[in-house]
């Protein structure tokens, strides 16, 4: 018995290897493209070479329809960052079809056992993440031979893309993960505004870029606050951050790279994914010991120190003071896993990232469909190990 379960098993992980080799070969043969106007209008990756997007064309009843997604990938804050970045995909084009397997699954898959939406069919588009200011720098020279351009990629391929079919589109979706959370938070009325087309349907999704300003405790503001208020300055961003908050913040412009000040103000529906626990924002806000305690204790299923836990929950209790007022037209969908982003991971689609009994796929289309008001909030401060469906002990 054991013996049939075993090779029935290796049949099955070389079925599922076959497959995801399948899958992976057809992500792969979605080719980079290089926006045409990219040399003119100087948009380029920081490196210089110039950016990119994937596309893929949409079919049947999705073909008229686009979800763009944006990439993330965190910001560089310094010149020795920044150039470090261009070493790799995060600033460098010549790089980009090595993290290509990041694009395979969630929202972006074909296989409707991994993505049972809609969107499955849609054209969808990969904005590749080459600049490190989530799309808003604006230097005009060059320094130190690296090139500040974010704004720029953005305006090049959306525009790009205008051409390309997105001006006679039905529905749009613009998404984004962790950065490109942010992103997405900091570009979507922009986007909006270039839909000339009043009868497209638009809203947008930051998933993992709800990072909040810890104000209760300086120490705790300091890291986010820190690095935003330098990539602004370094990136020459201020021009790009939305006006309506940079109306408001005067006196610290760069504050406004947090979502929390700018959502009230948005004019489009937007649906924020966000995990209170979100472990990016823990190794940055409350510091890599408390990070590392936490992972330690779902690694090896030990008990987390109370007083490491009581900083966390105190931290949830900020994160959800700091959520948006709730507005009907926008979305929410905020549980308890200990992880870092969803809509493209292994987290999206399963039993665990349920929050009453909805799983997060049902409440995003619920949401961008208009079929029902979306404001899901887990209530209890549990921590949650989402791809086991358990919480951790308190
Ligand atoms: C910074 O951006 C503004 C527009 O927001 C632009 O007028 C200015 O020239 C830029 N500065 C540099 C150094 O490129
Ligand atoms: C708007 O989009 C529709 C398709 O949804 C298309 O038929 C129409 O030509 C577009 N209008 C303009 C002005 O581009
Ligand atoms: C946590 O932060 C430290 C210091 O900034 C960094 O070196 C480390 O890579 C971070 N870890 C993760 C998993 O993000």
């Amino acid at each position: 018995m054991a013996i049939t379960e075993n090779y029935h098993s290796q049949w099955l992980s070389l079925l599922i290897c076959a497959l995801v080799l399948l899958q992976t070969r057809a992500i792969v043969n979605i080719p980079l493209t290089f926006p045409e106007n990219a040399k003119a209008m100087g948009a380029l990756c920081l490196d210089g070479s110039p950016p990119a997007y994937h596309f893929r064309k949409g079919r049947q009843e999705g073909q008229d329809n686009w979800l763009i997604y944006m990439e993330g990938g965190g910001w560089c804050h310094s010149i020795e960052e920044c150039k470090s970045r261009t070493l790799d995909h995060k600033g460098s084009s010549k790089h980009m079809m090595e993290n290509i397997h990041m694009f395979l699954g969630g929202i972006l898959s074909r296989n409707p056992g991994i993505n049972p939406s809609e969107f499955r069919n849609w054209n969808i588009v990969i904005m590749r993440y080459c600049d490190g200011s989530s799309f808003t720098g604006d230097v005009e020279q060059p320094v130190d031979n690296l090139y500040f351009r974010g704004k720029r990629i953005f305006d090049v391929i959306t525009n790009e893309l205008l051409d390309k079919g997105l001006n006679d589109a039905k529905e749009v979706f613009l998404t984004g993960t962790s950065a490109g959370g942010v992103s997405v938070v900091l570009n979507c009325d922009r986007f909006h505004k270039l839909l000339s087309n009043t009868t497209t349907k638009f809203k947008c999704l930051s998933d993992g870029g709800y990072v909040i300003h810890a104000k209760n405790d300086p120490k705790q503001a300091q890291g986010f606050e820190s690095m935003f208020k330098d990539v602004v300055s370094l990136h020459n961003s201020t021009g790009m951050l939305p006006h309506t908050c940079t109306e408001k913040m005067k006196e610290k412009p760069y504050l406004c790279m947090f979502p929390q000040y700018v959502v009230e103000d948005m004019v489009t529906p937007i649906f924020i994914l966000m995990l209170p626990y979100d472990a990016y924002q823990i190794n940055v806000t409350l510091g890599h010991e408390v990070y590392f305690a936490l992972r330690k204790s779902f690694k090896d299923h030990v008990k987390l120190p109370t007083p490491i836990y009581q900083v966390l929950k105190d931290f949830r209790l900020q994160f959800l003071d700091a959520l948006p007022p709730c507005k009907p037209s926008n979305g929410m969908f905020i549980n308890n896993c200990f992880g870092h982003t969803e809509i493209a991971t292994i987290t999206w689609n399963i039993d665990g990232n349920k929050i009453n009994n909805v799983i997060d796929v049902q409440a995003i289309r619920d949401w961008y469909f208009d079929r029902k008001g979306v404001n899901l909030i887990e209530k209890i401060d549990l921590i949650k190990n989402c791809t086991a469906d358990t919480y951790l002990a308190s």
